[in-house]
């Protein structure tokens, strides 16, 4: 079955946040968060949404529902924690039973619950920098630190720097988090650097976080292995937190899970789901990604060498563009991540050459923490044609340095 990646969608005043909040900037409370480009023209390359249609499979059991018309409360996520567990079974060689499994209404929410279970205000959650920004805003919402380790860069590549995580780890230090595969800077951890993380939280008595919502955009060449696969040591003390909203670009259905071996940490986050009034879930959301679930592996196969040529042509025009501008090699993610130190030039300058003059929306990089300076994240999952246009913009705004 051929899929459309190219067929051009206007987004706009569909309540697309992509679409209709770029002007207003991507609001995470850093510099240049609120500056995005205010043009009718212009192109959003931030949040992480992509802008091509859901597989076939979503549509039509969504309409199935419509023409139903009767949307009552959803009763047993069973025929969801199967979907769930064939897709990662399939995908990645991982069957986690289905009692481990709770539904949240996303991976944030779900992550907020698991600190809310485990850990108590005041307390560390490490965070590998730059990180998504969520973790520090989810963090921080619930009155917990972050402590970011700055990774390492090796040959270009993001490293985890185990030895700064272990000589500043204090004893208010109760979680990491690992990013797995990693947003921003695209990197699917190898096997061992899974272990070293787990083996060190086993060793501390840290619990592990392991957010693997990028775990299905993987480019060829790379794997990702399941934290609970790679590592097994730290089962009774994972928690693992999946979806596949970023996957088949469903993140308006608001729907992820979390996944505890442990039973007893199983029985605190699914106490804090009671409190929380979280045990119903929406109807809509559960459709669609079961559907995409079951059904929707031929599309996923599809899109990824879509956004691999995306991904290569993104990496060889920017760096051509932008003198002494450096591309990250993504091994997974669609999320460009280009480090402006070698072109010279402040965030002022190139932030006003890409919002302003090139019209395209960016997350800049200081809102991913220690790390992420300089650096600007562009999201290419968007169709070539645009993806041309937006390079030549940039081309053209950058074309008085050559
Ligand atoms: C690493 C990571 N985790 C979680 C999310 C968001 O998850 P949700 O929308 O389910 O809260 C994102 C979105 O970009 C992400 O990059």
């Amino acid at each position: 079955m051929q899929f459309d990646f190219d067929r051009v969608i206007d987004l706009r005043n569909t309540h697309s946040a992509k679409w209709d909040r770029i002007a207003a900037g991507t609001k995470w409370r850093g510099p240049h968060d609120d500056d995005g480009p205010d043009a009718a023209d212009a192109i959003p390359m931030w949040v992480a949404d992509m802008d091509f249609e859901a597989p076939p499979a979503v549509p039509e059991a969504l309409r199935r529902e419509i023409e139903r018309g009767v949307f009552g409360y959803y009763d047993t996520h069973d025929s969801w924690y199967e979907a769930l567990g064939g897709w990662l079974e399939r995908r990645h060689g991982w069957r986690p039973d289905l009692a481990w499994m709770s539904v949240t209404p996303g991976i944030v929410s779900g992550i907020g619950l698991v600190l809310q279970a485990l850990t108590e205000p005041g307390d560390e959650v490490v965070v590998f920098s730059p990180a998504y920004h969520a973790f520090r805003y989810i963090i921080e919402a619930n009155d917990r630190v972050v402590h970011n380790v700055p990774m390492k860069l090796e040959q270009g590549r993001q490293r985890i720097d185990m030895q700064r995580l272990a000589d500043t780890l204090t004893p208010r230090g109760k979680v990491v988090i690992l990013c797995s595969p990693h947003n921003p800077g695209g990197r699917v951890w190898e096997v061992e650097e899974i272990r070293a993380v787990a083996d060190f939280c086993a060793e501390r008595g840290l619990y592990l976080i392991s957010d693997e919502i990028h775990g299905d955009l993987v480019y060829p060449g790379a794997v990702h292995v399941p934290t609970a696969l790679a590592a097994p040591q730290i089962a009774d003390r994972l928690i693992t937190t999946v979806a596949v909203t970023k996957t088949f670009n469903l993140a308006g259905a608001h729907v992820g899970a979390v996944i505890a071996a442990n039973p007893d940490i199983k029985k605190k986050i699914d106490a804090r789901i009671s409190a929380s009034g979280l045990v119903s879930q929406g109807r809509f959301g559960l459709i669609a990604t079961e559907a995409a679930m079951r059904e929707g592996d031929g599309w996923l196969d599809a899109l990824i060498p879509y956004l691999a040529a995306n991904r290569d042509r993104f990496a060889d025009r920017v760096v051509r563009a932008i003198p002494g501008a450096r591309a990250a090699r993504l091994e997974a993610t669609y999320l460009g991540w280009v480090d402006f130190s070698g072109t010279g030039l402040e965030m002022e300058d190139y932030m006003e050459r890409i919002t302003r003059r090139a019209r395209i929306g960016v997350s800049p990089g200081p809102q991913f923490g220690p790390g992420g300076e300089k650096h600007i994240r562009f999201n290419f999952a968007i169709r070539r044609a645009l993806l041309d246009e937006a390079l030549a913009r940039l081309e053209e705004a950058f074309s008085d340095l050559g």
